[in-house]
This record gives structure tokens, C-alpha cells and sequence, in this order.
């Protein structure tokens, strides 16, 4: 029988070693290089790590070729179409779909009951200056929320681990939420057990003091339930996304055996950066820069000159190679919404929309395989929802954090060594 394996050949030494491929159930299998420095006495070089499997997973799947995104195995579109983020929440963490809408339901009942911080949690927010990004609010309280759940050390059992997870998505909303009021010296509103996850983000941000939302001569202002769920289809949106910049962060710091939460605070310092996640705060002030759709063509001239560092925000991807499926989706969300009555920004979005046309016929974009990435059209749909535009990476995290918790589940179940990359000495 042909052994699945792929040999190396020093060409240098005429040494020849055999590896092992390892099976996977879909995308390109990987070689065995775990004893590649044992056998050989070399590295592999790949900085970047734009061919190195870090891990095995079964959480979720890219191929970027062919605009393909799975949860657990099912398409995001249909995930959305169908699901709520809180279900989305419990396929992932759990691996399965709730099998009724009572386990849904308990589910998502659960999380607005563990909505709630430990007040001296909130003492800490009260240290940080007005004006503080968001992010670096966030990313401190929840390293904060490690002292308040040191239990969590000493558990190693998936009770456990599902705890872990469920307090940390059902704490994020509110921890935005407060970072955000803080930023702009607005008193903290409480969560409400009677409004739904996502609502009672909305009304976390929006509320008065007294829990109004405002009044108007008509009466109380509401909350609209299609602004709840355009935003619940954001969260799912963003749920999980393979080995990322900030996921492989969460995982390389859960792998030294640290508190999950502390792990996760620096997998949130990690999507700030305006290469990841921090890219859609960047892609509405580009538009707001841009001004005008006659402006487009200069701008995408700017990205084709090579003394010019700009880049265009919210496009091109390290996997994916065609367009990515969580922007087209997020693309008809805003086409959607406009019509039902949720008026997105005319002039961000057309300028939106003329510069996707003009860089997927031009020759740059092309070439370099460059599309529109899920950054791309969220902050106009934010905006419309009201949503200020430091708190769009914060919506980021809050979406991604039923993948992290799960990833960190995953990692810690899989027994994985510390992480230890080596290096290409080239010092005296
Ligand atoms: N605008 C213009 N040119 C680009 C862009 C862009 N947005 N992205 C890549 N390129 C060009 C590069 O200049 C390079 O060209 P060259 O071969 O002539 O030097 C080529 O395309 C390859 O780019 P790399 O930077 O090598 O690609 P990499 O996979 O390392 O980077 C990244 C991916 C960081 C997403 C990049 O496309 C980028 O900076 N995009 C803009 C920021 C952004 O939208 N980030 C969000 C990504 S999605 C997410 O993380 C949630």
C-alpha cells in the first residue's frame, strides 16, 4: 500500500526523511513537522504562518477559494437565516444546534441572568480617563474578571469549561456596554432580565439613568426588534473564524495553563489591531476621508502606488481568495434593512458600493486576489443602528467570544504542548 507520507531531501547531504500527512475531513491535509527539528536538526521557516496548521480543530471551517464558511459544519448563511446568536453560541461551545426550542430558550434565559458584574468589577471602569478607547477598557476589565472567578483554576471538567465560557458571552455585552458609557462619562445602566440578549445590549447602551430609552410626544422610545436582529446576525457573523491572528493569541496564552479569561483579554488586544478586527473602526473613517464617490478613483489610485503605504480598509484577506461569505452576507443585511426602514448612511454606502465596483474590475485587485472582507460593510449598518464608531471592534469581540471560549475549551481538551515557536538566529 502507497504510504501517505512526503519526503525531504537535503540536497546538501543526499539525508532523505520520510513525514506523515495528517488526514483531515476537508482543505489541504498537513505534513507532520511536530519532530522535524528532533530528526533533522532544522526549522521550518514560515514567519507570519501563512502554511502552518498550529492545531487540529473541528470548530470551524474556510475555504477561502470557493467563499465558504462552516460552524460545526453548516454554512453560516443558513445559520443566520435560521438561528439566533445565542443558538449559534451553544453550536459552538457545545458542538451541537439546541435540539428544542426550550433548550434554546433556557440557553439564552441563562445568559441574561449571568449578565450581571460583580460591582467591584465596576469600580475598576471608574479609574479609566474620559475618552479611553473602548477596546483597551475591555480588554483590561475582562483580565479583571479573572480575580473575580479564581474557582475557574482548579476546574477540569466540561461543566466546568461550559461555565467558563456562558459567564464570559454573557458578560461581554455588559462589559462594552459599561467601557463605553465610562469613555464618555455616562452613568452605568444595569442590564434587564426582560429584554432579550441583544436587546438588552442595545438598552444598555441607549438608556437614560432611569432605564427610558426617551420619550417623544408619541410616548416611550422603543427599541426596534429589526435592530435586534440586525445586530444578532452581526454576532453570528462574526462567531468563529479558524486560526486568526487574535484566536491563535487566546490559544498560545491558554497553552502556559493561565486563567481562560486573562488568555482571552490578550486575544482581544490582539483584534484591535487595524489589520484584524480594528479594520472596521478604519473603514468608516476611510469613507468619512474619501467623502465623496468622485473621489474613488484617486484613492484607489493611492492603493496602487508603491511609495504610498495606504491600504484600502475592509479588503483583502490572508485565506481568503475570493469573497469572503460573511461580507456578502453582511452586504445584502444592509441592502435588506434600508428597505425595511433602517436607513443606512447614502453616501458611505455608495461609496461603499463604487469602490468594491472599481477595485474588482481593476488589475491591482485582481491580481493580488483582493475582495471585500467582513469589515467592509458592518460599520455602515452599525452606524444606522446608532452604534458609535469606537465600539465597532467592541461588537467584534462580542461576536467572537463563543468562538474563542470554545477554542480555549478545545485547546486545553487536546492536551497541547506550551507554545514555542523557535527562530532563524542572524545576531552576532
Ligand atoms: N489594500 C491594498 N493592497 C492590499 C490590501 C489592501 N487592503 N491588502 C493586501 N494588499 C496587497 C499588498 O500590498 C500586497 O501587495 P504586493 O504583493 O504588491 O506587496 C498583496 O496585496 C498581499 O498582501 P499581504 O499584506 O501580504 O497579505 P496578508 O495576507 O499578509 O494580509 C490583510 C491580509 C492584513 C487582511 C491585508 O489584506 C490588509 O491589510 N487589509 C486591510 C485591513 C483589513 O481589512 N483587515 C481586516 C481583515 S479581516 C479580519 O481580520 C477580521
Amino acid at each position: 500500500m502507497k504510504k501517505n507520507t512526503i519526503t525531504l531531501i537535503n540536497n546538501s547531504t543526499g539525508e532523505k526523511f520520510d513525514f506523515d500527512l495528517i488526514e483531515c475531513t476537508r482543505g489541504p491535509k498537513a505534513i507532520d513537522f511536530s519532530k522535524l527539528f528532533e530528526r533533522t536538526n532544522i526549522f521550518s521557516y514560515d514567519p507570519g504562518y501563512g502554511s502552518t496548521a498550529g492545531c487540529k480543530s473541528t470548530i470551524s471551517y474556510i475555504d477561502g477559494n470557493n467563499s465558504i464558511l462552516l460552524y460545526r459544519g453548516i454554512p453560516i448563511q443558513d445559520l443566520v437565516d435560521k438561528y439566533t446568536f445565542s443558538d449559534i453560541c451553544l453550536l459552538l461551545i457545545n458542538g451541537e444546534l439546541p435540539k428544542n426550542n426550550r433548550e434554546s430558550k433556557e440557553f439564552e434565559l441563562e445568559l441574561r441572568h449571568l449578565g450581571f458584574l460583580h460591582e467591584g468589577l465596576i469600580n475598576i471602569f471608574k479609574a479609566f480617563p474620559d475618552g479611553a478607547h473602548p477596546m483597551a477598557n475591555l480588554s483590561s476589565a475582562v483580565g479583571a474578571l479573572s480575580t473575580f472567578y479564581k474557582d475557574y483554576m482548579e476546574i477540569d471538567s466540561d461543566e466546568g469549561y461550559h461555565m467558563m465560557a456562558k459567564r464570559m458571552i454573557a458578560k461581554i455585552p455588559t462589559l462594552v456596554a459599561f467601557s463605553y458609557r465610562n469613555s464618555i462619562g455616562y452613568p452605568y445602566v444595569y442590564p434587564d432580565i426582560s429584554r432579550s440578549y441583544v436587546e438588552n445590549f442595545l438598552y444598555m447602551l441607549r438608556a437614560f439613568p432611569d432605564g427610558r430609552l426617551g420619550m417623544t410626544l408619541d410616548g416611550e422610545v422603543e427599541i426596534d426588534p429589526l435592530e435586534v436582529e440586525a445586530l444578532d446576525k452581526i454576532f453570528s457573523l462574526h462567531a468563529d473564524h479558524g486560526q486568526n491572528a487574535s484566536t491563535t493569541t487566546v490559544r498560545n496564552v491558554v497553552s502556559t495553563g493561565v486563567h481562560p479569561y486573562a488568555a482571552i483579554s490578550a486575544g482581544i488586544n490582539a483584534l484591535w489591531g487595524p489589520s484584524h478586527g480594528g479594520a472596521n473602526e478604519k473603514v468608516l473613517n476611510q469613507l468619512a476621508e474619501i467623502g465623496d464617490v468622485k473621489n474613488v478613483p484617486k484613492f484607489v489610485d493611492r492603493v496602487k502606488d508603491k511609495n504610498d503605504p495606504f491600504r484600502l480598509m475592509g479588503f483583502g484577506h490572508r485565506v481568503y481568495k475570493s469573497y469572503d461569505p460573511r461580507a456578502k452576507a453582511i452586504k445584502s443585511l444592509k441592502d435588506e434593512l434600508d428597505k425595511k426602514g433602517i436607513k443606512m448612511n447614502a453616501r458611505f454606502s455608495e461609496i461603499a458600493e463604487r469602490l468594491e465596483e472599481v477595485a474588482l474590475k481593476d488589475e491591482y485587485f485582481i491580481e493580488r486576489k483582493l475582495y471585500p472582507n467582513v469589515d467592509f460593510y458592518s460599520g455602515i449598518i452599525l452606524t444606522a443602528l446608532r452604534i458609535p464608531v469606537s465600539l465597532f471592534t467592541p461588537i467584534f469581540v462580542i461576536g467572537r467570544m463563543p468562538g474563542w471560549c470554545s477554542q480555549v475549551i478545545e485547546h486545553i481538551k487536546s492536551g497541547a504542548r506550551i507554545t514555542r515557536p523557535r527562530q532563524v538566529y542572524g545576531g552576532k
